[in-house]
């Protein structure tokens, strides 16, 4: 969950509570707890502009495991460390600021084996986090009680059972005569959600905040707004009871980055033209119309934005439907709101700005059937890798789409986008300049340049490092993003040798071409397509189809390192398959040249990669386990099933 976005992100709060008259307009709630320098808990609270705080989170839990707490840097709660944020939690109530508990987030591991499993975990959250057990020696937060749960489930597998969770945690809240606890949801926007949609419809939540962002099929598009609108008439029309509203962020860090709520609540120098509708919480909730609050990236500084937001408020049930549809004043106000979040990143240059930057197409870098790729220098100076791409058939619209949702990536190992273009059928993109070229120089063997080969360490970081790329893409944002055409030619390497995956995100764009080159592919055997996207009986396409791809690039890494061994036996013989029953030939074979800590790294990236290329989607790991896999000891490693 932890996204960081550069493009323009959208939290959207539907909340359903019946009892709604009574909150402050500055309804605004923030999660907390996911970056060590937002400051504290107690801090946060202090600011006076959260109404609720959502600590995040628990982030193991379900299926027999031992739920865990993660709260970044903040503390470490396996050794009791998050014991002070006790004093914070009652700190925050004092202040009248509800602090709820958030369960899920990007990268947990958590999920429900079955009914009672679900009501298993129910009774833990109430006897370790709101009261329910006596016992305070067994509470992580001790004395402090929290205000309720937060379900933050990533959507991205099929899980099930939190309808059950919903009820047998409502059931226990309802146990008690305070009447205090919340039960919340962060549903992504896309409708409905793949594991809270059936707990959602239960109507026990008090409040639904559906992430409009990072999903470029729903979330908040400058160039097209009608996207949102109609994601949030499906959520709208599907829990019909929404009255009531309220802005959610995430995070604080950003909040605090971007000073939005500051601005938001009025509380300190707002700005003139103030957003705020009303101000002063006096008119009846009632006439308040809808405003959808929007925080552009604001810290591009540190290639970092802010995510998130906003904004439904006072919304009469009775309307039946958005306020935007009545025709109303507010639907101007909307427009402008919408007008002004044009995004500064990437910057969009001219076709006669290209022209300029790659001297008119002089240095072409490599071609493909996407378009070709030139050198160039931006006006201040920077060394980049223009693409060009060959005329597509579909709109701007797409191709903007996609801009976005690549520059919504930072990480090391994911190719940064300075800018692009769009400008009639001319598309290109601009990318950071990678002296090193991509991993097919060095993975077929069509070293010409000289010795192209690299060491066995070097492979192997490069292994570890696309593997870190590929596993925030599917797990850094709240969305998952599967490439779809993970390859060597789509893996760059910086003067450190360092790998980024490129190309992510247009995949969708040029899929179809790409799919044939990469079948065709230079070695003509090896294909980095999963099974599943050729024939969608063989499993779901997903983010397990990249782990395919990953899984065949790391063959093709060590078959290219040793191609010599391999070439006679292996013309007969699919080479993952020769790999597999000679896998101890090959690095007995392989090691003459290397020391015993380097059969290790091979043998590690085989099975690794052998396990990525599992038939089944479902047989094969998950990009975090890949991870833990090459971080792991050989011995611990079990050859594959097949
Ligand atoms: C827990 O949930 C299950 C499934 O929804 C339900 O059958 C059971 O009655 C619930 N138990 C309690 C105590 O609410």
């Amino acid at each position: 969950m932890a996204c960081v976005c550069r493009a323009l992100c959208i939290y959207l709060i539907l909340a359903h509570a019946t009892a709604a008259s009574s909150a402050a307009v500055n309804n605004i709630s923030v999660y907390w707890g996911q970056n060590a320098d937002e400051g504290s808990l107690e801090k946060a609270c202090g600011t006076g502009r959260y109404a609720m705080v959502i600590m995040a989170f628990l982030s193991v839990f379900g299926s027999g495991q031992t739920p865990a707490l993660n709260f970044a840097g903040h503390c470490d709660p396996s050794a009791g460390g998050c014991a002070g944020l006790r004093d914070h939690i009652i700190a925050c109530q004092s202040m009248g600021v509800k602090v709820l508990l958030s369960l899920g987030g990007g990268r947990g591991s958590y999920g429900f084996s079955s009914s009672s499993d679900a009501k298993g975990v129910a009774t833990y959250l109430w006897d370790t986090f709101l009261g329910g057990s006596g016992d305070t020696s067994l509470r992580p937060f001790g004395e402090a009680v929290l205000d309720g749960i937060d379900l933050a489930i990533a959507s991205n597998s099929s899980q099930s059972h939190y309808d059950d969770l919903a009820h047998n945690l409502t059931s226990l809240y309802n146990g008690d005569k305070s009447g205090r606890y919340l039960l919340t949801a962060a549903p992504w926007c896309l409708y409905p959600d793949a594991s809270l949609g059936p707990a959602l419809t239960t109507g026990l939540f008090d409040h639904v905040w559906v992430q409009f962002y990072n999903n470029p099929s729903c979330q908040y598009n400058p160039r097209n707004e009608s996207i949102l609108r109609s994601a949030w008439d499906q959520w709208a029309q599907a829990l019909p009871s929404a009255n009531y509203g309220g802005i959610t962020l995430w995070s604080r860090y950003y909040d605090e980055a971007s000073g939005y709520s500051v601005k938001l609540t009025g509380k300190a120098d707002p700005p003139s033209g103030s957003l705020i509708p009303g101000g002063s919480g006096n008119a009846p909730p009632r006439k308040k119309m809808i405003i959808i609050y929007i925080v552009a990236g604001t810290s591009g500084l540190f290639g970092v934005c802010v995510i998130l937001l906003t904004i439904l408020l006072w919304y009469k049930k009775r309307h039946g439907m958005m306020p935007w549809h009545r025709g109303s004043r507010n639907v101007p106000r909307l427009e402008s709101f919408l007008q002004r979040q044009e995004t500064s990143h990437p910057k969009r240059y001219t076709y006669s700005q290209v022209k300029r930057m790659t001297k008119s197409f002089a240095h072409e870098l490599g071609r493909g059937g996407y378009g070709s790729v030139f050198r160039g220098n931006t006006p201040d100076g920077r060394e980049v890798a223009v693409k060009m791409l060959k005329d597509t058939d579909g709109d701007g619209e797409e191709f903007m789409n996609e801009v976005a949702s690549i520059s919504r990536t930072s990480h090391v190992n994911i190719v940064t986008l300075l800018g692009f273009c769009l400008q009639g059928s001319k598309r290109a993109l601009v990318y950071e300049y990678m002296p090193n070229g991509s991993l097919d120089r060095y993975t077929f063997g069509n070293n010409s340049e000289g010795d192209q080969n690299l060491s066995w360490d070097m492979l192997f970081d490069i292994v570890v490092g696309i593997a870190r790329g590929l596993e925030y893409l599917h797990n850094g944002c709240n969305t998952p993003i599967v490439h779809f055409d993970i390859k060597p030619q789509n893996i760059l390497l910086d003067q450190d040798f360092s790998p980024k995956i490129s190309d992510f995100g247009l995949a969708k764009l040029c899929r179809q071409k790409q799919s044939k080159i990469s079948i065709a592919g230079m070695r003509g055997t090896v294909g980095y397509i999963a099974p599943e996207v050729f024939n969608r009986s063989y499993g779901a396409v997903s983010s397990k189809s990249d782990v395919y791809g990953y899984g065949m690039v790391v063959l093709e890494m060590v078959g290219a390192r040793k191609q010599i061994d391999v070439s006679t036996d292996s013309s007969s013989k699919y080479f993952p398959q020769w790999l597999y029953e000679n896998l101890d030939q090959f690095c007995g074979a392989t090691t003459c040249e290397i020391n015993s800590g380097t059969t290790e790294l091979v043998r590690k990236m085989i099975i690794v990669g052998l396990w990525c290329i599992q038939f089944r989607p479902t047989d094969r790991p998950s990009m975090s386990k890949v991870l833990d896999m090459l971080e792991s000891n050989t011995v611990d490693l079990q050859m594959p099933p097949n």
